[in-house]
């Protein structure tokens, strides 16, 4: 599984910061035709992001190119203009319903049938940030094995629902937990919201550190000055891997001697507490720091 611990936007038309964004070492690069790009600009994104694909080293970022919503006119020419030259993936903005996800699909599908890749070698992302979308969840979660992600939207949501954003954002906590349920039920991962705030680094620790708590893998970005703190949260230090292992280990010679819950530390351990040291480990093994089991 790539690891998307932080998904970094730019606008399609700006050459300049896609390029930027290729040197961060960024799990995610995410390039904008939806509404970080003005209305007048949409086809200069289009051609930007097919000439930063054919003409940029992206090392290991994943290349992401996000089309406008579905319905909203421009969905086919975005999709038809980046398709034949592979991203790795499509972001969907605004995604209502498991149909709209669907025929995003068939576009993948049919371009990959006419170029001879992979079945599946492009994947979906889908931005949940309305209304029907959070209501809809159970089905567009199961739309298609392509769709890897849920990406949640706060301030679109906010829009959508009639809230005023808060910086403790319990206007959006429902959908965002939510979301991360979702997610969870289906094996899909799940991104947090945006911190908009760029120079309040302190702030989008906390935010970040709080997303990865509720369970997500990640969180999306808006500015190069938010990469190093934003991963840093998605990945385990070396101290929760150590102390996951010591608990698998515990465990694992406990159901030996025929005991199901025993005291650790003075705290209670029993089968929740190995998922949750199984999930410390799977995130670990995601970010690279370490591979198989984690035993050195
Ligand atoms: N990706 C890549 N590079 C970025 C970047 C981004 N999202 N945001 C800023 N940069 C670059 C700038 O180009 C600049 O590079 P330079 O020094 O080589 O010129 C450097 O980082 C510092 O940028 P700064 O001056 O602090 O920001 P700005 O005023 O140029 O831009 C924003 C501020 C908010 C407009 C910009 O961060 C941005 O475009 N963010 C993404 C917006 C977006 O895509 N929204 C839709 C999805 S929510
Ligand atoms: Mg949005």
């Amino acid at each position: 599984m790539h690891a998307r611990r932080a998904l970094l936007y730019m606008p399609g038309d700006d050459f300049r910061k896609i390029r930027k964004a290729t040197t961060l070492g960024v799990d995610c690069i995410c390039m904008d035709m939806e509404d970080g790009v003005a209305v007048n600009r949409k086809a200069v994104a289009r051609e930007t992001i097919v000439s930063a694909l054919h003409t940029l080293d992206f090392g290991q970022s994943e290349r992401l190119a996000r089309i406008n919503a579905i319905g909203s006119g421009l969905e086919s020419d975005d999709l038809h203009s980046v398709l034949p030259h592979r991203p790795d993936g499509i972001v969907i903005p605004k995604v209502d319903t498991a149909n709209q996800i669907l025929w995003v699909n068939e576009q993948i599908a049919s371009t990959e049938t006419e170029y001879g890749w992979p079945e599946g070698s492009i994947i979906l992302i889908a931005i949940i940030e309305t209304a029907r979308g959070i209501i809809n969840l159970p089905t567009i979660a199961q739309a298609t094995p392509r769709l890897k992600a849920l990406i949640f939207g706060a301030e679109d949501l906010a829009g959508d629902i009639g809230a005023l954003r808060t910086g403790e954002g319990w206007e959006v906590f429902y959908a965002r937990s939510a979301v991360v349920t979702h997610a969870a039920a289906f094996e899909l991962q799940a991104i947090d919201m945006v911190f908009i705030d760029f120079h309040d680094i302190e702030g989008l620790r906390r935010e970040a550190q709080q997303g990865a708590q509720m369970g997500f893998a990640g969180k999306q970005i808006i500015h190069p000055n938010q990469v190093e703190s934003v991963q840093q949260a998605f990945t385990p230090d070396d101290e929760s891997i150590a102390r996951a292992l010591y608990i698998l280990e515990a465990f694992a010679s406990h159901q030996e001697a025929g005991l199901g819950a025993f005291a650790l530390d003075g705290k209670m351990i029993d089968a929740p507490s190995v998922k949750a040291a199984e999930h410390v480990l799977a995130r670990a093994r995601a970010a690279g720091k370490i591979k198989g089991n984690g035993h050195p």
